[in-house]
């Protein structure tokens, strides 16, 4: 049995007026992928935030491979330093070039080395195939190559996880294929990952189960196949027939 890389319990995230997350759990084995899809506004990017421990949740638990990160005095910062994140809105530093964006972190958070960094920030760029790349600038590159150095700057930290979240949502769509065929090269490598995605061809091959999102909730849970043949829950069903209806569209 793999063990538990990340799981949150009973886990709530309340705004001022509104409630995000409502009483969630779930736990994520390691080389196992989980993808979270739902309506637009139900809370997931509040959940994956909370679970990345860059939102404090208003009540429940967060573990990291087994160690309770939500109670007092625990050192945060070394606890996300292992954590990858990939935002949907790509953020690079515009003054650094690819390679630059991805040693910082190793650099400054990590504290290696120039040179551990260099082979490190190299070494994560060949595994998103952009190390060619290496000392263009983002203005230099396409949303997708640009997502593509933020998916390495995550690799380049050695996480035991990577959360991404929506990350091919604000690339054209003929720049998606390249950000999801090198989250398929990690899938294939046993990368554990937490993806929230629409993309349901993708989430078909390498999810190895889906969660449903609705109003802070999990609606439905369970392998791709179900969701494809037969979701049991109407709202899954419909939100799901949308999504291929689009995607079929284009
Ligand atoms: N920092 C915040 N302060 C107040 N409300 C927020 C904040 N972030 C998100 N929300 C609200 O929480 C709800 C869930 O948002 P979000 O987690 O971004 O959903 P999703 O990622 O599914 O679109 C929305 O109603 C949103 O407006
Ligand atoms: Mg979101």
């Amino acid at each position: 049995m793999a063990d538990t890389v990340m799981e949150c319990r009973n886990l709530w995230k309340i705004y001022e007026k509104i409630t995000a997350v409502k009483d969630v759990s779930l736990e994520i084995k390691e080389g196992e992928i989980k993808l979270l899809f739902g309506p637009s506004g139900s809370g997931k990017s509040t959940l994956a935030r909370c679970l990345a421990l860059l939102t404090t949740p208003t009540k429940g638990d967060v573990f990291h491979r087994g160690e309770c990160l939500t109670r007092p005095g625990v050192n945060l910062n070394k606890a996300r330093a292992r954590i990858g994140f990939v935002f949907q809105h790509i953020w690079l530093f515009h003054h650094l070039t690819a390679l630059g964006n991805v040693e910082l972190g190793l650099r400054r958070v990590l504290k290696l080395p120039k040179k551990e960094a260099r082979e490190r920030a190299t070494k994560a760029l060949r595994e998103v195939k952009m190390e060619e790349w290496a000392n263009h600038y983002p203005a230099q590159l396409s949303g997708g190559q640009q997502q593509r150095v933020g998916i390495a700057r995550a690799l380049a930290m050695d996480p035991y996880i990577i959360i991404l979240d929506e990350p091919t949502s604000a690339l054209d769509p003929e720049l998606i294929g390249e950000v999801t065929d090198t989250l398929r090269a990690l899938a294939k490598k046993g990368t554990t990952m937490f993806i929230i995605s629409h993309e349901m061809q993708f989430a078909r091959e390498v999810a190895d189960e889906m969660i449903f999102f609705n109003q802070g909730m999990i609606v439905e849970e369970g392998p791709p196949e179900r969701f494809f043949t037969k979701p049991s829950s109407d709202r899954a069903k419909r939100f799901m027939e949308r999504l291929i209806k689009r995607t079929t569209k284009e």
